[in-house]
């Protein structure tokens, strides 16, 4: 059984879509055994997305996420990363599948209303980059 890490974003906090976004992920068979609102500052937002800090979005980024709240997550299923990837759907929503969290309900490419690990290694360090051992309830 896999782990892995999700974040909902301050455009869906602030629509609040909390709820709605985490029965998606509940239907696609995930579980969430953390969670957590947490409204990161610029400094927490530039050292998360660190491996983006070259690229021409990294300060629009990094402003956006620490504009509001957002709710991060563990959770846990049978390949959680690849499922977890599946139902969030494209990065840029225009491009999303059908059915999927970003075409229902993200934004733009920017504002697109989750975050989720793409790999195992980048699920194990943001993991620990939020939550304590005794925060994760499996
Ligand atoms: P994450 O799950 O958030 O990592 O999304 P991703 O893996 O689908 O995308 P990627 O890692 O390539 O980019 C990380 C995040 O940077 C995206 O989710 C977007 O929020 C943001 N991002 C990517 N490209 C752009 C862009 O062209 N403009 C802006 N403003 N943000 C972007
Ligand atoms: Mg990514």
């Amino acid at each position: 059984i896999e782990r892995t890490f999700s974040m909902i974003k301050p455009d869906a906090t602030a629509r609040n879509l909390t709820g709605a976004i985490t029965q998606m992920l509940e239907e696609a068979g995930l579980r969430v055994v953390a969670s957590k609102r947490v409204w990161m500052s610029k400094r927490q937002a530039e050292a998360f997305y660190a491996v983006h800090k070259d690229r021409p979005f990294f300060q629009e980024l990094t402003e956006f996420m620490s504009s509001g709240p957002t709710v991060v997550q563990v959770l846990e299923g049978e390949n959680a990363i690849a499922r977890n990837r599946e139902i969030m759907g494209a990065t840029n929503p225009a491009e999303a599948a059908e059915g999927t969290i970003r075409k229902k309900f993200a934004k733009s490419i920017g504002e697109n209303s989750v975050h989720g690990s793409d790999a195992p290694e980048t699920a194990a360090e943001e993991i620990a980059f939020w939550f304590a051992g005794c925060e994760i309830v499996g």
